[in-house]
């Protein structure tokens, strides 16, 4: 039990009604919500996620770079400290979770090489070499030549780079696939159920309703469903995330197991095309995975021909002996993106209703301190210093008179 909640401790079971008992109910099975439902078990706490289909969500279609460094951009130095965080810790969580599970998440320190193909495209690395800089990271402006000695399938057209041997790779799927093993080796139970509408009781949120007439009732909900936290009925609209979709329409291609020159790429390629932005990431495993668009399309998840056209074409301009690959599959996924582009972390101001959404273009960089800090929200009421930054807090938000809210649990302020 929660110090400080007043609900019992109780088994995750359903009993006669339909109705299962949780200290934590986790609605959304994605790479979010499962490793915030692991460490919830792990300290101890009887889970529940809720989810029709767990292990799938943006994971499913994500190429998994951990690009702290080479995906920075302008305006997120606040959030540069929160992804830095968690790739410093991807090695131990990779081995704690490959303990866990059984399972290898394809956690990869390859690497990763960022590449101008015209000169206004370098302008552009330039900039962000400069920017880089003035945030104190490491990273190595080398030439087209340089760039192609690193990686000789590299078009001759390619006029510089930056070298970052700190952004590495994981493999989401093998991830989405581990955190379920290790839910249910650490006893978390599952409700393959959409979840329907928030529960409040006396003020706080005390579970959900799920579309199966079930209900899973707890001392702690958890909203981490991703592009979805913005519309679950219940929730009083003034907390409803600001959360929306951004499609990204990614291509997965077969690599030769060699080359006359060694490997298709031994490191994640990243390129400004013609002032588009395109990223190779070659899995250990043969799998060369090239997205992604960036599309405002709400919750459509189509895969056009222009979306596969333009990575196609652009991938093709980078890499020229690509043509030559088998493809294997085309997907379409939706990123949670929020207002600043940072995650929504902790408790909202309904008491024992907290969030763990909008990770957009980090969710599988930022897995394994979203999971640190829900864990310990839930095990002792407190989060974590750095995360702090990231609570629902900063974008306003109290619930009104009507909706009954008690004081108790207060909600720990935004604190930068
Ligand atoms: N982080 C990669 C993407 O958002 O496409």
């Amino acid at each position: 039990m929660r110090p400080g909640s007043t609900h019992p401790t109780t088994r995750a079971q359903r009993d006669s009604g339909g109705r299962t008992h949780a200290d934590v109910a986790v609605v959304g099975g994605g790479i979010i919500g499962l490793v915030t439902a692991w460490q919830a078990a792990r300290r101890g706490l009887d889970t529940t996620v809720v989810d029709p289909a767990p292990g799938g969500g943006a994971a499913r279609v994500a190429a998994g770079m951990l690009a702290a460094v080479t995906e920075l951009h302008y305006g997120e130095e606040a959030l540069l400290a929160l992804n830095l965080a968690s790739a410093a810790r991807y090695p131990d969580f990779a081995a704690e979770l490959e303990e866990a599970s059984g399972q290898d998440i394809g956690y990869r320190s390859c690497g990763t090489l960022s590449v101008a193909l015209d000169a206004d495209d370098r302008a552009h690395l330039r900039e962000l070499h400069a920017l880089q800089g003035r945030c104190g990271l490491e990273s190595q402006w080398l030439t087209g030549r340089d760039c192609r000695r690193l990686e000789p399938m590299l078009s001759p057209s390619v006029r510089g780079g930056l070298r970052v041997d700190g952004d590495h790779q994981a493999d989401p799927r093998r991830l989405a696939t581990a955190l379920l093993l290790a839910c249910e080796r650490a006893g978390v139970t599952f409700r393959r159920a959409a979840a329907l509408r928030l529960t409040v009781t006396g003020g706080r949120a005390a579970g959900v309703t799920l579309d199966d007439g079930t209900t899973v009732e707890a001392g702690q909900t958890v909203l981490a469903t991703g592009s979805w936290a913005s519309r679950l009925e219940g929730v009083p609209p003034e907390l409803l995330p600001p959360v929306r979709p951004v499609k990204g329409q990614v291509v997965r291609l077969r690599m030769p197991q060699t080359t006359a020159y060694g490997p298709f790429l031994s490191r994640t390629v990243r390129a400004i095309v013609r002032g588009g932005n395109i990223y190779l990431v070659p899995r250990a495993n043969g799998e060369l995975v090239i997205g992604a668009t960036s599309e405002e399309m709400g919750w459509d998840t189509t895969v056009t021909a222009g979306g596969v056209y333009e990575l196609l074409r652009d991938a093709h301009e980078l890499t020229p002996g690509l043509t030559e690959l088998p493809l294997t599959e085309t997907t379409a996924g939706l990123r949670p993106a929020s207002p600043d582009n940072a995650p929504l972390l902790g408790p909202t101001a309904l008491p024992d209703l907290h969030l763990a959404a909008g990770h957009y273009r980090n969710g599988v960089l930022l897995t394994p301190v979203t999971g640190d800090a829900m864990g310990e929200l839930l095990a002792t009421g407190e989060l974590p210093e750095q995360v702090r930054p990231f609570t629902p807090r900063r974008f306003g938000g109290s619930v009104p008179e009507a909706a009954g809210v008690l004081s108790g649990s207060e909600p720990q302020e935004r604190s930068a």
